[in-house]
């Protein structure tokens, strides 16, 4: 009887085990943006996703002020513990500043960082400095850039692509690189069409006719959905890129936790 009841619990255990990781769902959640649709989320300039793969929790950019990331992630259920890598897009302080908050609550993340970062390794933290396209695990890859216009002179930036049965998903603070540039970029590694960008992307410094030419842009290259977040938001890109994505412009403002497949 006592055998029967420990294979009972076992199979039990299995089960759970098994179907929770075989049907994780895959997502994005928007933690920090200066956009949001939930009143009990703090809303500050920059930018902070976190991206589920399976048992994999990968942070792209820790926002500016950190009472502000630390409130949002308790509101949307998450704990620095939670996190296995961390990815700074590009070194601006409105990407960065979380980073030592994090470590100091989980210092077994391993964290990937642009050329031209500066942070100070103090606690003996896993840092990999990117020179190149690196692949963290099964499907999901750093890429790194050469940004085409940037704000405050940065010379790299990093963007996270994981690659779903769809096609490419891929996250960045800014896409100071350019989103069809980064299309074309994550073109050399895979043949599918992209599935999903999300981030920022300087939309705010353009004007309508350049938000067409993008927009335009991106749909010849056969991007299926577009996530405008941070420096990408606001009325005018949205105006503009709703007559070329029309069903495929999601929600990317903070609180908000997108599917992927
Ligand atoms: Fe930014
Ligand atoms: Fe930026």
């Amino acid at each position: 009887m006592k055998k029967l009841t420990c294979l009972f619990y076992f199979v039990l255990w299995f089960s759970c085990t098994y179907f929770s990781s075989a049907f994780a769902s895959n997502s994005i959640s928007i933690l920090y943006d200066s956009q949001t649709n939930n009143s009990e989320l703090m809303t500050g300039w920059g930018f902070s996703a976190l991206v589920e793969k399976g048992s994999l929790k990968i942070m792209v950019d820790t926002g500016w002020e950190v009472d502000k990331l630390q409130h949002n992630m308790a509101e949307m259920g998450w704990q620095p513990k939670d996190i296995t890598h961390i990815i700074i897009s590009h070194w601006h302080p409105d990407h960065y500043t979380g980073l030592r908050y994090l470590l100091k609550k989980n210092n077994s993340i391993q964290v990937f960082l642009p050329k031209d970062h500066s942070f100070k390794n103090s606690n003996n933290i896993q840092i990999k400095t990117v020179d190149g396209h690196l692949k963290i695990a099964d499907d999901v890859f750093v890429l790194q850039t050469i940004p085409r216009k940037s704000g405050g002179g940065i010379k790299d930036e990093l963007t996270l692509a994981v690659f779903t049965s769809e096609g490419p998903a891929l996250v960045s603070g800014c896409f100071h690189t350019g989103w069809p540039e980064m299309i074309k970029k994550v073109g050399e590694l895979s043949e599918k069409k992209p599935y999903l960008m999300v981030g920022g992307g300087r939309f705010i410094d353009n004007t309508e006719s350049e938000l067409n030419d993008i927009a335009g842009e991106l749909q010849r290259l056969g991007l299926k959905n577009v996530g405008l977040a941070h420096c990408a938001a606001g009325s005018l890109p949205e105006k503009v890129f709703v007559k070329y994505f029309p069903d495929h412009l999601i929600k990317a403002k903070l609180g908000e936790v997108i599917n992927i497949p």
